[in-house]
Formats: structure tokens, C-alpha cells, sequence
């Protein structure tokens, strides 16, 4: 069965984000001039999905601005002549694209916000895409899709991590082939079962709503998706694809600036200028700063 529907759990606080998140979800948060959250749309869409729900909250209304139509603003934008920039915004949501907007009403965790799209969702396998974890280079979304493709499952995207960075990730527990036999959500320092960690996207099947309703809290007293996963993984068929792409951890603020930095680098229209400015503010980092 083909994935044609994404969640996008985006009712989190933002609480890191403080205090420019105190009115303004995180999720709209610009690397240059493009919110994180579109990132991961257009990585959805470049999958080949078409339903995107997104589970939302309050303080979120942004988000569905954003991913309105705004008639006002292109008809201002065509007077003044930038019809470029007026189909850029009305493309933000391509033809054939369908939102859908739902709410958590509590933050009980993301195990609960994808509970919270059953309704939508329905009896088929879907993509999970988590906007604090934005990539570059190859998507992981399209490879889950591939790899679903070959033979159904749940697919997790995974990378490699450093021990002592296994605590803030689900970590994977491999089987004797190498399969996934388990997930473990922020394993205490040292008891983690390998360093591959679980990146937010992920194909699930809908047995895993399911799992969701009958669940307990589990770390932080939240509804864990990664617990949901492991039961699965118990139960067999749940595979992992290797990120290939980049990852920045938008969910903390070094990793979202570093995110701005390599995205500008790579910028079209000012990379060279920015490398130029960069190398500039720090002058004892290479020889060409020290000239
Ligand atoms: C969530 C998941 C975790 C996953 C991580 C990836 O955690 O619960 O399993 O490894 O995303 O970014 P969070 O970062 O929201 O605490």
C-alpha cells in the first residue's frame, strides 16, 4: 500500500525557544527565510505524500496561517511587480496537497500526538515527520518510503551517535541479524543497547494506534512512540534505513544555528559573501582569516 499521509506532531511547547517562542510556535522558526516546519513538508511532498496532517495546539494558529492560502498578500505582491515571489507563496502548498489540522489538547507526548491523528489517519501505513529534525542533501523521508515499498513494516530512519549522546535519542535494540528487536527511549548513561539512534521520521502501520490507546506513560511520564515501536519490534518487522543525508537538532538552539550557518553557506544568492563574513568574525580559525 502506498504512504500518502504524513503527521507532523507540532503541539511541543518550544520551551528552549524562550522567549521567542512565547507567542510564536517553534515550528515557525526561520533557518534564513524559510520556517522549519516547511522543510519538512516539502520533504513529505518530495516523497510523494499528499495528506498532511498536522497536530497541533494552542498558541499554534500560525501554522495553519502559514499553510493557507493568502489571497490579500499575492494580489499586493502581483500590483508591485514581484510575481515571483507571489507564486512562491501560493506554491507553498502545492496543487493536489491536502492539510489537515487536528488538536492535542494536552502535551501527553508524541506517542498521544500521533494517537491523536487515528481518526485521519485510518487503517493504512503513514509517515511521521518530527520539524525540530531538519536535513539536507538525501531526505530520509523518501528513502522510509522506498523501503517500505519492498515489503511492508515500521521503518525508522537512523544514525550513528556518540555514547555519551545516546540519552536524548530512542536508541535502537539490534537483534542477532542486525534486525531492530527493540527501541529504547533515552536510555540512562551506559545502559545504552548500541549507539543507533532513532531520527524523527519514521513509516508506521496503523496496528501501532492500537498499541498507543492501551499504552502507559512511559520516560518523563509522557505516551512514548518509542515505547509503542519497541512493542512492535517484540511482535517482528521493524526495520531500519540509514540516514545519508545531514541532520541539524533544531530542537536545540547550537544545532539550529548550526543549521542557519551551513544553509546560508550553501546559499545561492549569498554563500560566497557569508563565507567571506564568517571567516572574517573568526580570524585565528584558518589561514585565510589570518591573512
Ligand atoms: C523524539 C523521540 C526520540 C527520537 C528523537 C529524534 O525525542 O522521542 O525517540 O530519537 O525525537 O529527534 P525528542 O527529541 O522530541 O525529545
Amino acid at each position: 500500500m502506498k504512504i500518502r499521509k504524513a503527521v507532523f506532531p507540532v503541539a511541543g511547547l518550544g520551551t528552549r525557544f524562550l522567549p521567542a517562542t512565547k507567542a510564536m510556535p517553534k515550528e515557525l522558526l526561520p533557518i534564513i527565510d524559510k520556517p522549519i516546519i516547511q522543510y519538512a513538508v516539502e520533504e513529505a511532498i518530495a516523497a510523494g505524500i499528499t495528506e498532511l496532517v498536522f497536530v497541533t495546539g494552542r498558541t499554534k494558529r500560525a501554522i495553519e496561517d502559514h499553510f493557507d492560502a493568502n489571497p490579500e498578500l499575492e494580489r499586493a505582491l502581483r500590483d508591485k511587480g514581484k510575481n515571483d515571489v507571489a507564486e512562491m507563496v501560493r506554491k507553498i502548498v502545492p496543487e493536489g496537497i491536502t492539510c489537515i489540522f487536528l488538536r492535542q489538547p494536552e502535551a501527553l507526548g508524541l506517542g498521544h500526538a500521533v494517537l491523536c491523528a487515528e481518526s485521519v489517519v485510518g487503517r493504512e501505513p503513514f509517515a511521521v515527520l518530527l520539524a525540530d529534525d531538519v536535513m539536507r542533501g538525501d531526505l530520509p523521508t523518501a528513502a522510509l518510503v522506498a523501503e517500505y515499498a519492498k515489503a511492508p513494516g515500521t521503518i525508522l530512519s537512523v544514525m550513528e551517535v556518540a555514547p555519551q549522546d545516546a540519552q536524548n535519542y530512542g536508541i535502537v535494540r539490534p537483534g542477532p541479524n542486525g534486525e531492530v528487536a527493540g527501541l529504547v527511549e533515552k536510555p540512562k548513561p551506559g545502559r545504552e543497547p548500541s549507539c543507533l539512534a532513532s531520527i524523527g521520521r519514521y513509516v508506521l502501520e496503523p496496528e501501532i494506534f492500537d498499541i498507543l490507546r492501551a499504552q502507559p506513560p512511559g520516560h518523563g511520564g509522557e505516551i512514548q512512540l518509542a515505547d509503542a515501536i519497541n512493542s512492535r519490534a517484540t511482535a517482528g518487522n521493524v526495520r531500519a534505513v540509514t540516514l545519508t543525508g545531514q541532520r541539524y537538532d533544531c530542537g536545540s538552539k547550537l544545532g539550529y544555528l548550526e543549521a542557519i550557518v551551513d544553509f546560508a553557506l550553501q546559499h545561492d544568492e549569498f554563500g560566497d559573501p557569508f563565507a567571506k563574513l564568517i571567516a572574517r568574525k573568526a580570524p585565528c580559525s584558518g589561514a585565510e582569516g589570518k591573512a
